[in-house]
């Protein structure tokens, strides 16, 4: 039988006494979520200002995205890729018109999307660039995040993420971010594959490198006949005011990582994008999942993708990010507490003046829950915002009214 929840109290001991204590969650149970809005499971109501790690771009239970599932569950599942099925190739063509590439790779989660392009990269080292086998580099970021496997740990700087994983992955070089001149020395390597790189930097804390650094390392990269590869899981799919956050300075990446929204969280689904050159490189059972191109992800992702346009979510993230900026640049003027925000669209965050190991941000994210607004700290003393982009301006001004009126209350 199962255990019916009564009490949110109930359903965190549960997760605490069963559950691998591999998270921190905010003291709070959702047992509900419409649009912006979640509830918990005694009723009370509150406004989402982390969207599932930018998941929900769409809303929680997007009426349209939920009927596509429904329907879908009821028709056909999975058939795994030992067999056509009927919704994958349209999805494939839809996906690739979209986004303006010759062919996608369907995987679940974002980490796999990482690890499929790295794949990719070094298949193409291999047989198009003419690098040496086993020799391939790959360079990534210092702040990166990209998942939990052991390759994407193996490529991370948080010794948090990477303490007593190893032995790690090689052929994996890190740079500092958001310098061209690092990128360029570490480019003299012939042996350099690809360059991975997340627009702006979500979880080392909604970090914005400078205006013309994405081109900038685009240039680069094909200076040196180097693919560059945008994680775009938390950046793309309207998050940051474009459809991709490389749009901001006209970039178009050789290799792009999708995941997360793409779904509009109703299950995992991410997607490689490639032109024909990178894709061919990988031939029939070089590479798979057993669910990645199924037919009820793809056809949800379908739908995720079109409702997105439909309602001019990227549209509206572009202009509520300002109006959200302006609110918080305004709080800093009232307050010691907040140091600065910093962002595009609805991807923002605000850092504390407190030291990375003080409680400040968490005690203030766990106010907030009481006031109604869920967030959560990333990285110390930094909290990220990003609201589901179905936000109204009415409902921002609200939130912002929650998030300044906690602040000012805020006793350490
Ligand atoms: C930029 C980026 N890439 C990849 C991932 C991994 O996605 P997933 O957790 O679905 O594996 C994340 C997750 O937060 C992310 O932020």
């Amino acid at each position: 039988m199962t255990t019916k929840i009564t009490s949110s109290a109930e359903a965190m001991h549960l997760e605490d006494k069963y559950g691998a204590h591999n998270y921190h969650p905010i003291p709070v149970v959702i047992s509900k979520g419409k649009g912006v809005k979640v509830w918990d499971v005694e009723g009370k109501e509150y406004y989402d200002f982390l969207s599932a790690y930018s998941a929900v771009n769409q809303g929680h239970c997007h009426p349209k995205i939920v009927e596509a599932l429904v329907d879908q569950a009821s028709k056909l599942t999975l058939t795994s890729r030992a067999f056509y099925n009927d919704i994958l190739g349209g999805y494939e063509k839809y996906i690739t018109d979209y986004f303006g590439y010759d062919k996608v790779l369907p995987m679940n989660t974002g980490v796999e999307g990482g690890e499929t392009a790295i794949k990719l990269c070094r298949k193409w080292a291999y047989q198009v660039k003419g690098v040496e086998e086993n020799k391939a580099t790959i360079l990534f970021a210092n702040g990166n995040f990209w998942g939990r496997t052991l390759a994407a740990v193996s490529s991370s700087d948080d010794p948090e993420s990477y303490g007593e994983y190893g032995p790690f992955m090689p052929g994996f070089q890190l740079i500092p971010y958001n310098s061209l001149e690092a990128l360029e020395k570490a480019l003299q390597n012939s042996n350099v594959a690809g360059f991975m790189v997340e627009p702006i930097q979500g979880e080392a804390g909604v970090k914005v490198p400078d205006e013309g650094y994405l081109k900038g390392a685009y240039e680069l990269c094909k200076k040196h006949n180097v693919l560059f590869i945008a994680d775009e899981v938390q950046t793309g799919i309207g998050r940051t005011g474009k459809l991709l956050a490389c749009d901001y300075e006209g970039v178009k990446p050789d290799i792009l990582i999708l995941g997360k929204a793409l779904s509009g969280g109703v299950l995992p689904v991410s997607a490689v994008l490639a032109r024909d050159e990178i894709m061919m490189t990988i031939k029939p059972g070089q590479h798979g999942s057993t669910y990645g191109g199924n037919p009820l992800a793809s056809k949800v992702a379908m739908v995720a993708l079109q409702v997105l346009k439909d309602e001019k979510m990227t549209e509206n993230a572009l202009k509520l990010g300002e109006v959200f900026r302006d609110r918080m640049n305004d709080l800093i003027q009232k307050c010691e507490l907040v140091k600065l925000v910093r962002g595009k669209g609805l991807l923002n965050a605000i850092v504390i003046n407190d030291s990375e190991e003080s409680s400040t941000a968490w005690d203030i994210c766990v106010a907030l829950k009481e006031n109604g607004l869920l967030a959560k700290p990333t990285h110390g003393n930094i909290i990220r915002f990003a609201p589901p982009l179905v936000i109204t301006e009415k409902e921002l001004h609200e939130c912002c009214d929650i998030i300044e009126k906690t602040i000012l209350a805020f006793k350490k």
